[in-house]
């Protein structure tokens, strides 16, 4: 006969002894039930040393002027004389027609910038503006929740990506789709700042308590100095009464952290596109280009690049 098999059934487990203990009163810790107002936005903090500053600009909401913010601020900080690196990590990839990038000679997009970090030098393009490159984003960038999905640190792949190149740039500017998936996270985990462009209509509030339970969950988990840079009030007409209203309430409720003055609605902005140019080449004394002058203004005192 061979070994013998040892019978499973017959096997004692022995417990370990426990006895509860009373806590002195000193250590028992009271839970406090801590009420979290849904609407605080918290503020960004400084600028890393010798790195660009990295700025994602988001809202949950498609069509709020997001893609409109980033190529119009991109661009006049480059007329400036800023080193700016746009990153468009929206599928619609729609950066690149408003800064005069044609998609067809792209080889490397945001999506290889995601998957294989090493790429980052390559992938970048120069734009209509001197001084302003951009990495494009295309429909690859679909799908990249599923690539992703069984990959260790899949939210810190773009702040890898961006390590060799932020010491190239002053600011660092990332467009995003209006959705919470993947690649959103990844520029969230990758920025100091965020600029938060808000159609001046209702539900204007619900959106940002949204945002800012994203922006709580973030801070605990990845980045815990991630703020608000700004709340920039879009599509606005002040002959319109809600858009008054709401732009009052959201000054009421979120103060400072709301830019003046707000981008008012202005057809220029929406035809710069189709020449392939942003507004301070197009017209850049329509209210739009004024509007995003001013507001470039206060962002570069707010980012603290202003001494530069
Ligand atoms: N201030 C504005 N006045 C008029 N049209 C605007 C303004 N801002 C953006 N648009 C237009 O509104 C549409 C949505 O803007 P876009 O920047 O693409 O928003 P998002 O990126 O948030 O989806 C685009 O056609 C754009 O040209
Ligand atoms: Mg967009």
């Amino acid at each position: 006969m061979g070994d013998e098999i040892p019978d499973e059934g017959n096997r004692k487990i022995i417990d370990v002894e426990y006895v509860e203990k009373d806590l002195p009163e000193s250590k028992v810790r009271t839970v406090e039930k801590k009420l979290i107002n849904p609407l605080i936005l918290p503020r960004s903090g400084p600028n890393p040393a010798g790195h660009a500053r990295v700025v994602t600009v988001t809202n949950q909401k498609g069509g709020v002027g997001k893609t409109t913010t980033v190529i119009n601020i991109a661009a006049q900080l480059g007329l400036r004389g800023y080193k700016v690196l746009v990153i468009d990590a929206d599928a619609q990839g729609n950066c690149a027609t408003g800064l005069g990038v044609d998609k067809r000679l792209v080889k490397a997009t945001t999506r290889d910038l995601i998957l294989e970090p090493e790429t980052a030098i390559q992938a970048r393009h120069q734009t209509a503006v001197e001084g302003v490159h951009m990495i494009v984003g295309d429909r690859s960038l679909v799908g990249m929740d599923q690539e992703l999905l069984r990959q260790l640190g899949r939210e810190r792949r773009l702040i890898e990506a961006l390590e060799p190149l932020s010491p190239h740039y002053d600011l660092i500017l990332i467009d995003t789709p209006p959705s919470l998936g993947i690649v959103t996270i990844n520029a969230l985990v990758a920025s100091q700042g965020l600029l938060v462009p808000v159609q001046t209509e209702y539900f204007a509030l619900e959106g940002l308590a949204m945002l800012a339970g994203t922006i709580r969950e973030v801070r605990n988990l990845f980045s815990p100095s991630l703020g608000v840079d700004g709340i920039l009030l879009t599509m606005y007409d002040q002959r319109t009464l809600l858009n008054v209203q709401v732009a009052n309430e959201l000054r009421d409720t979120y103060g400072t952290l709301v830019i003046d003055p707000p981008i008012r609605r202005n057809i220029r902005l929406a035809e710069a596109p189709a020449h392939g140019v942003p507004i301070h080449l197009h017209d850049p004394t329509s209210h739009g280009g004024m509007d995003y002058l001013s507001v470039t203004e206060e962002l570069v005192k707010r980012w603290g690049i202003d001494s530069e």
